[in-house]
């Protein structure tokens, strides 16, 4: 299993490109399978849960192709890739396949829009918390679906086709209303979706969604209409940047100190994050070309941060703002309301000398003058970057390993950061 080493003391200049983000890109995927017609996504990024979607799609008979040339000279610019669903060929999606990505049961709602039917396993447990999907069972449900949960499998059956309803989540779902919004564009009459999700991802979805043909208002907000059609047809779609891969390399070059231009980044789409860490003392500026970040030698200000469904201080982002904090000048208070897990990461950033004390979903942070590099692992993708981000100002060298969870979403994170002068290298096993 490959281990990334960084060897802490360098400050970061230049400038990082940021890909599409992973989390746009596996719903638009899944979205290819609401038409008979080619969806063409465009700033694709090379990451490990893209290639497993693509495989699971496959399962289910959709084809994909990879536009232009091979990885190598494509540099970073994203990838554009076709994805082929004229036919479905199997409406299950087993348990081996979707244990392995829980986005991948998002599958259930194209599916059972297009087919009417869908039999999908449930995702399972996982790092960071339950994740039930009661969500996406109830939502379905009002739209006129019969579903039974049984062995595992959720199977869902619609006959006669979806139908328009009126439902409120009684708590917000990012996934949940990815899969209704995209199953209530071929319903029979109008959905409305009450508390939906607001974050970017979902009005990417949404804007894509239109451009193959769907009636959708409100994305965006906390109220979405969709206006159900007879078909979608095939449209061609650039995933918006990724702005955890923005708020991560933010983060890194406050950690570090620097002056880093993130290209191609939209600061509207982390505006509390941003603000956040202007509050730390970091210097943020919306450019033509993407966000600068600067940091120089002040030290770091502690602020308190609890993570919140958009636009509210993102989950994806609280690993690496805690990592931040352990070197923060003073105490910072991190309380986790989105996942009941997920403070694997404290006990490793503990390993590198960080002082942090958990109680229930507080993280009480009290900065520290020193981390000292060591061997360190992580059980999720934010969780490992953060110990990256850690290992970058720590003294000595800092070995991630469980490298693949990155791979899961950072798109050559390595080559990135040592083009800002990192001294960070990948170690193949
Ligand atoms: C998405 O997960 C993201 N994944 C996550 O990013 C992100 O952390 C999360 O949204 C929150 O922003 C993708 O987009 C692929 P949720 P999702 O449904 O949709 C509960 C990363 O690191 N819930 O918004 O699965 C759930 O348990 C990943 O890139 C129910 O109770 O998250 C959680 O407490 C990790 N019942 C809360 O809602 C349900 O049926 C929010 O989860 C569904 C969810």
């Amino acid at each position: 299993m490959d281990s990334i080493v960084v060897t802490g003391g360098n400050t970061l200049n230049g400038t990082i490109p940021i890909s599409g983000a992973k989390n746009a890109t596996l719903p638009l995927m899944i979205a290819s399978m609401l038409t008979e017609e080619p969806l063409v996504l465009e700033n694709v990024p090379e990451l490990a849960d893209v290639n497993s979607l693509s495989r699971i799609l496959a399962n289910h008979g959709v084809d994909y192709r990879v536009e232009g040339k091979k990885r190598e000279s494509n540099g970073l610019a994203g990838r554009t890739i076709h994805f082929f669903a004229d036919e479905i060929v199997d409406t299950t999606a087993p348990y081996e396949l979707v244990s392995k990505m829980r986005a991948s049961f998002w599958v259930i709602g194209p599916l059972l829009a297009r087919m009417g039917k869908a039999r999908v396993s449930l995702p399972g447990g996982c790092a960071i918390g339950t994740r039930p999907v009661d969500l996406f069972i109830e939502s379905l449900r009002a739209m006129g679906a019969e579903i039974d949960v049984e062995a595992g499998y959720v199977t869902a059956n619609a006959p006669g086709g979806l139908k328009g309803a009126q439902y409120r989540f009684p708590k917000v779902s990012v996934g949940a209303t990815h899969v209704a919004m995209m199953a209530a564009t071929l319903a029979k009459g109008t959905t409305v979706l009450e508390n939906a999700a607001r974050e970017p991802e979902v009005t990417d979805l949404a804007q894509c969604l239109v451009g193959m043909g769907a009636r959708i208002s409100g994305a965006g907000t906390s109220t979405i209409s969709i206006e159900g059609v007879d078909s979608l047809h095939g449209y061609r779609h650039a995933v918006l940047p990724d702005r955890i891969e923005t708020g991560t390399f933010a983060m890194a070059v406050a950690m570090t100190g620097g002056d880093v231009l993130l290209k191609g980044a939209q600061a509207g789409l982390l505006e509390n994050a941003l603000d956040v860490l202007v509050q730390t003392g970091v210097t943020i500026e919306q450019k033509n070309e993407g966000i600068r970040v600067a940091r120089n030698g002040a030290g770091i200000r502690a602020v308190d941060v609890t993570t919140d469904p958009f636009p509210g201080f993102p989950t994806d982002l609280q690993a690496q703002f805690m990592a931040l904090m352990t070197k923060a000048d003073g105490v910072s208070n991190i309380r986790e309301t989105i996942f009941e897990n997920r403070f694997m990461h404290v006990q490793e950033l503990a390993r590198l000398g960080a002082d942090i004390k958990v109680d229930g979903n507080n993280a009480r942070v009290t900065g520290v003058r020193k981390l000292t590099g060591a061997p360190v692992m992580a059980t999720d993708l934010r969780a490992s970057v953060s110990l990256v981000i850690a290992g970058l100002a720590a003294e000595g060298d800092t070995t991630v390993n469980r490298v693949y969870h990155l791979d899961r979403g950072f798109e050559r994170l390595e080559e990135k950061l040592s083009a800002c002068g990192a001294s960070i290298k990948r170690i193949s096993a």
